[in-house]
């Protein structure tokens, strides 16, 4: 199918009439749907990400106009849609099974001893599939359409996740129509994961963000596909395979190989490592195989999945409880070996986060030489007992760095020397603190060129000083040709600098100085926020703006005055007070201020209302107020409201079934008033 399919029927869709928007759209999706299995499934893109965007563009105007018109196989629902409140439970009409482990070649050999029992055969034919080490998911199909999709939950019951699954590029929303009939109903099983560079790069993202970096590929598919809102998941670049079936009717084929084969004629994404082995030996020697080319694999696989061919014998054999007799997976050895320590480091991440580094004596652990090894934490460290010239079990998991398990204590040599993070960065001599309840040591100097560029990509962020244009890719380069050393070089950045860089055209460069320029009125808070001192989120910033009204107020105050303002802890407080001791940090505030950027709100002339300073949490029922109306109130009339009672709080507004909270206060001592107290001092009866 070519572009020129359905050339020239491009009208303004004012002007198309409606049965002529129907037929539009319908050549649209199936378009569409066809390049995006071009480009999916067969890896052969026929036209370019431009163009294809242009039809779908188009498409989603069309839908947008007519929306009665939409296909169930529309393409524009892969983008996602507004969240759920949550998952409804699908029940699977089969079960979905899980697999007989097999952790040596022994064992895989006694599960063919097993399966030519059962069938009295001297050889059998098993196809032999990696083990993708993701989530199994069931999709369900009827006429040819995707109609819903599930987890697989207990096996029995599963949630209900279509929406984030029809965001899933390679997931086909329509089976392609071609000699293979199409089941009039279909479910078939797969598995959902992510490869090792969106991994990558979505732990990038989610650093940039200051959100929870995820620990393996495989986490990061869960957390992403069991996302209420389906945008999200549109977002995190999901692959999924195609390995089984469910209830399937009126159709039927001997093998799995000729399965396989029927999956790819309908259009699924089907792993193309599988083999047909004749034997057990053939399946261990491909076992094998698979193990060492793991490494070179873009994604993770922990083993092999070993399945009789022939559909009659799989039959025969049956199943147990909650496995079937026709299936096996051998798992791959664990990637651990013993080597020695012969010095431990600290290496500074992109937030500032030291962790404690092994240099060990080069192992090789699954074919990869590991040289490096990370402790994770000080508190680890000692838990283990991990020290300099210690032999360690040191183990590859989930393909991210490798780890140090566990010291071997038996062969401990005399010499050992323990180990503890520095005071001072080793990167840049500025001071490291760890916070009270945090695993981590931080390097405070925001300026350390360890964290600049996440530094720099975090100031500029949307929803910091929101300086447009400014993406990860340009602070890159800038950073790296030496424009840009600190956050404050941003404002003596020339336009002439960023016109030199590769793909930068003039325009574009003018439009960053602008938005630099643009930058140095933004409010206070994005600056605080910008600036990332630990545990201060956008919120928190909004609060210590409206507090203190400059960064030098705030830098001015100690750690008892800080706690003393709403929703500010002893962690916040601490954390801030250590942020504005490093030098560094003054230094840059004070050099930020010089290019102008030094945004104050005047809190001296501000409306003191009646409840000016106090703060109040609600409970119970209200007659009067809902929580928001409350809070509005309170705020209009200078006071704060939080939800939870502790020595801060001057009331608790508590109505009938106010339960806990008044417990509390009454524990702490905290007033308590009733809502016609309250009312008559705010005015408001
Ligand atoms: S077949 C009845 N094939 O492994 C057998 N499963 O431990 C149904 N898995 O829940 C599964 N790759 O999520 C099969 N090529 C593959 C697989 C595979 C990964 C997962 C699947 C299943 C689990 C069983």
């Amino acid at each position: 199918m070519g572009r020129f399919f359905f050339s020239d029927c491009r009208l303004p869709f004012r002007l198309m009439n409606h049965k002529k928007a129907a037929s539009r759209i319908q050549d649209l999706t199936a378009l569409l749907n066809e390049h995006n299995y071009r480009y999916y499934i067969l890896d052969n893109p026929t036209i370019s990400d431009a163009e294809y965007d242009a039809l779908l563009r188009e498409l989603q105007d069309l839908e947008t106009s007519q929306p009665d018109l939409i296909q169930p196989d529309s393409p524009s629902q892969r983008v996602g849609s507004p969240p759920l409140s949550r998952f409804e439970a699908l029940t699977h009409s089969i079960p979905m099974l899980s697999l007989e482990n097999a952790m040596s070649d022994e064992e895989l050999i006694n599960f063919d001893t097993r399966v030519r029992k059962a069938l009295e055969l001297d050889r059998i034919d098993y196809v032999v599939e990696p083990k993708l080490d993701g989530l199994g998911v069931e999709l369900i199909y009827m006429d040819g359409v995707f109609i819903a999709g599930s987890t697989r939950g207990d096996g029995y019951t599963g949630e209900n996740i279509s929406t984030n699954l029809k965001t899933l590029k390679s997931l086909p929303l329509r089976l392609r129509q071609n000699a293979r009939s199409i089941p009039p109903y279909l479910e078939v099983r797969g598995e959902v994961f992510m490869t090792h560079i969106d991994f990558e790069q979505l732990n990038r993202r989610q650093l940039v963000a200051e959100k929870p970096a995820f620990a393996n590929p495989r986490n990061a598919a869960a957390g992403s596909l069991r996302q209420l809102d389906s945008r999200i998941t549109a977002s995190r670049n999901l692959q999924v395979n195609i390995y089984a079936s469910g209830r399937i009717d009126d159709f039927r084929v001997a093998s799995h190989m000729e399965f396989i084969q029927a999956l790819r004629d309908w259009g699924f994404p089907v792993n193309d490592r599988f083999t047909l082995c004749h034997g057990i030996e053939d399946v261990i020697r491909f076992h094998n195989q698979l193990e060492a080319d793991r490494e070179s694999l873009s994604y993770d696989i922990d083993g092999t999945v070993t399945k009789v061919n022939d559909f009659a014998f799989q039959d025969q054999l049956g199943i147990r409880s909650r496995s079937p007799r026709w299936a096996i997976a051998g798992k791959f050895k664990a990637r651990q070996a013993v080597t020695s320590i012969l010095s431990i480091e600290a290496s500074v991440g992109r937030t500032g986060a030291i962790t404690p580094v092994a240099n060990l004596d080069p192992v090789p652990i699954g074919g990869v030489t590991v040289a490096r090894a990370t402790l994770h934490n000080q508190d680890e460290i000692d838990r283990k007992d991990v020290r300099v010239g210690d032999f360690v079990v040191v183990q590859r998991a989930g393909d991210v760095i490798p780890e140090v398990v566990k010291v071997i204590l038996e062969n401990r040599p005399d010499n050992t020397r323990v180990y503890r993070i520095p005071d001072q960065c080793p990167v840049c001599d500025g001071h490291v603190v760890r916070l009270d309840g945090e695993a981590k040591h931080y390097c405070q100097n925001i300026s350390c060129p360890a964290q600049i560029k996440g530094r720099i990509e975090h100031f500029v962020a949307k929803r910091c000083l929101d300086i447009d244009g400014f993406g990860s890719k340009l602070v890159d380069q800038l950073v790296d040709t030496g424009f840009l050393n600190s956050i404050a070089d941003i404002y003596s950045l020339t336009a002439d600098q960023l016109a030199g860089l590769d793909r930068m055209a003039e325009k574009s460069a003018d439009n960053i100085m602008e938005a630099v320029a643009a930058s140095k009125s933004a409010e206070l808070w994005r600056l605080i926020h910008g600036l990332g001192i630990r545990n201060v989120g956008e919120h928190l910033s909004k609060v210590l703006a409206e507090k203190y009204g400059s960064l030098k107020s705030i830098s001015e105050t100690s750690a008892e005055e800080l706690e003393g303002t709403n929703e500010v802890g002893p962690i916040v407080a601490l954390g801030v007070v250590e942020f504005f001791k490093e030098e560094d940090n003054r230094k840059l505030i004070t050099s930020l201020g010089s290019h102008g950027l030094d945004p104050q709100i005047d809190i001296s002339s501000r409306w003191e209302g009646v409840l000016f300073g106090l703060s109040f949490v609600f409970s119970g029922k209200l007659e009067y107020f809902n929580r928001d109306s409350a809070r509005e109130l309170v705020e209009s009339l200078g006071g704060a409201t939080a939800n939870s009672i502790s020595k801060k709080i001057d009331y608790l507004v508590a109505g009938p079934g106010a339960g806990s909270k008044l417990e509390k206060a009454e524990k702490l001592r905290v007033k308590v008033l009733t809502e016609d107290e309250f009312r008559k001092m705010a005015g408001a009866e």
